[in-house]
């Protein structure tokens, strides 16, 4: 028995060797967004409450922030609390707000170990008080890190970011700033909550929901799609590592023929 369990975990080994060694570290993508999904149906398998899923998606967290920072991915997104998530029942809110209090608290040395630098998107004044000085607090301490960034989306949705961009812009054009004609679709993206974030060259949803849930609406218009089945709090770095292994199999042609691209790489 222990020989079997040994001679498992050797070959999984080897196999997460293999799996990262096919990764073509010179086409790595620089943004990685993700939606976390399934925690609730993760517990619910397990007779447990919803938040008992929130709580085991702590690692998966964890993981997937250490294999991206490992393979020198620049920005990572999680969505972590959308602003739908508002309106579930009131104790899991309180129950996600207590968490991300203590995660964020408990992270900020990790995070500083790893040289990974904390930042936000989403309406950070609709959060409680608490987490909001969490936040600030992990910010500040990390602010100085420059192998990654890893921004967790709280209180947030596309629309949202969108329509606060064109109050911004609105504003200016108000102020008689801007003419409305001289408006680009780079101002636009200036005016979003992080402008230096580039766009995500791989959008990840587990749980095997094929949606994007109004996440970062203006910056996936090219973005490819990588769907597992994985439950959140059972995604693991092999996990991530076949998401980009699999979006370096694809041909991004953003609206041109694939003869042009092959063209251009010639
Ligand atoms: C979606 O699963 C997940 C969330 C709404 C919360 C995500 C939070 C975490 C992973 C924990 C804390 C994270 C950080 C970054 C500190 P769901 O509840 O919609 O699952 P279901 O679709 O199975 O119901």
């Amino acid at each position: 028995m222990a020989v079997n369990s040994k001679s498992l975990n050797l070959s999984e080994m080897m196999e997460k060797e293999n799996l990262i060694d096919t990764i073509d570290k010179c086409r790595l993508p620089k943004h990685i967004a993700i939606i976390m999904d399934g925690n609730g149906r993760w517990a619910q398998q397990r007779g447990e409450q919803r938040v008992f899923g929130h709580h085991n998606g702590v690692q998966a967290v964890r993981e997937t922030a250490e294999a991206a920072a490992e393979l020198g991915v620049k920005f990572i997104t999680l969505y972590a609390f959308s602003t739908e998530n508002w309106n579930r029942p009131k104790e899991e809110v309180d129950a996600l707000m207590q968490l991300l209090v203590i995660t964020i608290n408990g992270e900020i040395k990790t995070l500083n170990d790893n040289n990974i630098r904390l930042r936000v998107i989403g309406n950070v004044q609709d959060l409680t008080p608490q987490v909001k000085k969490e936040l600030e607090e992990a910010m500040e301490k990390t602010a100085g890190n420059t192998r990654m960034d890893l921004f967790l989306a709280l209180s947030y949705s596309g629309r949202w970011e969108i329509l606060d961009a064109i109050k911004k812009v609105a504003a200016e054009v108000k102020e008689g700033k801007l003419d409305p004609e001289q408006i680009t679709e780079k101002m636009v993206s200036d005016h979003m909550n992080a402008p230096d974030l580039p766009d995500p060259e791989i959008l990840i949803r587990t749980s095997g929901e094929y949606r994007t849930s109004n996440f970062l609406m203006w910056q996936t218009a090219y973005t490819e799609l990588f769907f597992s089945p994985k439950l959140w709090p059972d995604f693991r770095k092999e996990d991530l590592y076949e998401a980009i292994i699999d979006f370096q199999h694809r041909e991004r042609r953003f609206g041109k023929t694939s003869e042009q691209i092959i063209n251009c790489k010639g």
